[in-house]
């Protein structure tokens, strides 16, 4: 097994001290910053918008996996990577053309995700799997940081990865939400490759050396 790719997600730093721990993750050994952007509509709750998404590019290099819990995500892609993101990922649950959504974001330059909630089946990303670079998981209900990990998601992302190679798709599996060394270990050998990590990261005594933990996974 590879080891993780490590996305620290910036919605659990401290919003007065942002620079500095965007700093800290540009340090670690993490592999890209997992921004939340979140619209009080499709998910009960507000993150942060373009000009933060701008201030935590000027502090790194490390690539932006920004995660858009919107609706109507094809009127915004463009600012988000005029913004700095590298990555982008939209709700399979609000995209009634996901086809021509991820189309758009690559046209940007950008790589291009597709999110899934707990609730919603696999079956609905069968025809999109060989057209993206990411499937994003949720392991939780999308809307805040710090909740409950899903015990359901280990088959989910099995089932997924199955899909995956049946298909000869290279898209990465992204596991969001509640993800702690409870679960890492159990969620790579289901599968996963890239896991996103909040509270676990941020809580920590020494969130670097909580990074470099995952890491060596
Ligand atoms: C939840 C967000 C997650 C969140 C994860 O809606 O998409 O990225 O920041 O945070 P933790 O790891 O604390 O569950
Ligand atoms: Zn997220």
């Amino acid at each position: 097994m590879a080891s993780p790719l490590i996305a620290p997600s910036v919605l659990a730093a401290d919003f007065g001290n942002l620079q500095r721990d965007v700093e800290m993750i540009d340090r670690s050994v993490a592999d890209w910053v997992h921004v939340d952007i979140m619209d009080g509509t499709f998910v009960p709750n507000f993150s942060m918008g373009i000009p933060v998404v701008q201030a935590i590019r000027r502090h790194t290099k490390k690539p932006l996996d920004v995660h858009l819990m919107i609706m109507t995500p094809e009127h915004h892609v463009e600012a988000f990577r005029k913004a700095g993101a590298d990555r982008i990922c939209v709700h399979v649950e609000v995209c009634a053309n996901l086809h021509r959504n991820i189309q758009q974001i690559k046209a940007l330059g950008c790589a291009a995700g597709v999110a899934i909630n707990p609730h919603t089946p696999l079956i609905s990303l069968e025809n999109i799997l060989v057209d993206v670079d990411h499937i994003c998981v949720m392991s939780v209900n999308p809307g805040f940081g710090a909740q409950t990990f899903i015990e359901n998601t280990y088959a989910k992302v099995k089932q997924l990865k199955k899909m995956i190679t049946d298909l000869g798709s290279s898209a990465l599996i992204e596991i969001d939400g509640g993800v702690s060394m409870k679960n890492a270990s159990a969620l790579l050998s289901a599968g996963a490759d890239v896991l996103v990590a909040g509270n676990f990261v941020f809580s920590a005594a020494d969130p670097e050396a909580a990074i470099q933990g995952l890491k060596a996974l």
